[in-house]
């Protein structure tokens, strides 16, 4: 799992945040999309390919990102990777090809302009 731009300070090789943001306003939210089952699956996923714990992954969870015509939102540091994402299938893709092998999944990428 070492890459040659790997931060050896860093407690985590990658987070991913999950914006979990539920509004009982009747506005729109991440929460209502999805968010929690597609957080959790991933933080599953994540763990059944041993990739969780330091120096691995950590799947965390996030209030509003503010990025919400976009969601479901999710994000991943070090490189500051934006997803909007709709199934499993997509936190399986998101999971093996970014969180494991670095690779950043293009078509699940939020457009730059989406802000709330
Ligand atoms: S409600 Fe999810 S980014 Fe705002």
């Amino acid at each position: 799992m070492s890459e040659p731009n790997r931060n050896p300070d860093s407690y985590y090789e990658r987070h991913i945040f999950f914006c979990l943001n539920q509004r009982d306003n009747g506005q729109d939210c991440c929460a209502a999309h999805g968010a929690q089952q597609a957080f959790d699956h991933c933080k599953a996923r994540v763990k059944e390919l041993g990739l969780a714990g330091p120096g691995k992954v950590r799947v965390n969870k996030a209030g509003c990102l503010d990025r919400c015509a976009g969601g479901p939102i999710a994000v991943v540091y070090p490189e500051a990777v934006w997803y909007s994402f709709f199934d499993q299938a997509d936190i399986d893709e998101i999971v093996e090809s970014h969180l494991r092998d670095g690779q950043v999944v293009e078509r699940l990428l939020t457009p730059p302009t989406v802000g709330r």
